[in-house]
């Protein structure tokens, strides 16, 4: 079980911090409290499912169940979105392996200035090819303040490459797909 690194990027309050609470430990993040930098561990099965927790804790009850089954362990490191905390952000590129971008559907600028992250990114990784990058639309419940449509979505898919979902962290809706998704990109390099 190797351990691998899946960082995250985005503007502020976009709902980073909640779609790993979510993905994690399986609970919504409702107040907001802006992230300077976390780091968190989250037990995976090879399948891909979530099985425990995050923060130190090493046993999962899955691993419990069923001894064979193989399983990693994947670092989640939480950016900050807001300007003054984002100088650092280099270092966690170097060393990251998959990456989440993450933008709000309820707030258009906040998908625009995702461009600027992924050729950052590239930029840093040196080159376009192979690297994995899941494109993550959040606050899918908020309805009534929609932005960002389904359509404008799919056109950047296919303009940058990159697979993209719509999610709900509040919901639960597509979360554990997105890292699943990323997990295999991430073990298939
Ligand atoms: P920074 O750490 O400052 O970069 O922000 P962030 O991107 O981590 O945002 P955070 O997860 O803290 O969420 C910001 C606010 O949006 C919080 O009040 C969340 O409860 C709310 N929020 C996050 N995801 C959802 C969602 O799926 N639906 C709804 N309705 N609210 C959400
Ligand atoms: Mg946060």
């Amino acid at each position: 079980a190797g351990l691998s690194v899946a960082s995250i990027y985005s503007a502020g309050g976009v709902g980073k911090s909640a779609l790993v609470m979510r993905y994690g430990q399986n609970k919504f993040l409702d107040r907001y409290d802006p992230t300077i930098e976390e780091e968190y561990e989250v037990t995976v099965e090879y399948e891909g499912r979530r099985s425990v927790v995050s923060r130190g804790r090493s046993q999962t009850r899955a691993a419990h169940r069923d001894a064979t089954r193989r399983i990693a362990k994947l670092n989640i490191i939480d950016t900050a979105g807001v300007e003054q905390f984002t100088g650092i952000n280099e270092n966690y590129i170097q060393r990251g392996v998959g990456f989440v971008l993450v933008f709000s559907l309820t707030q258009e600028a906040s998908l625009r200035e995702l461009d600027h992250i992924r050729q950052h990114i590239y930029r840093i990784k040196g080159g376009e090819q192979d690297i994995p990058i899941i494109v993550v639309g959040t606050k899918m419940d908020l309805t009534a303040e929609r932005e960002v449509s389904s359509q404008t979505m799919q056109e950047l898919a296919v303009k940058w490459g990159l697979p993209f979902y719509e999610t709900s962290a509040k919901k639960g809706w597509h979360v554990s797909e997105v890292f699943n998704d990323l997990l295999l990109r991430m073990r298939k390099r």
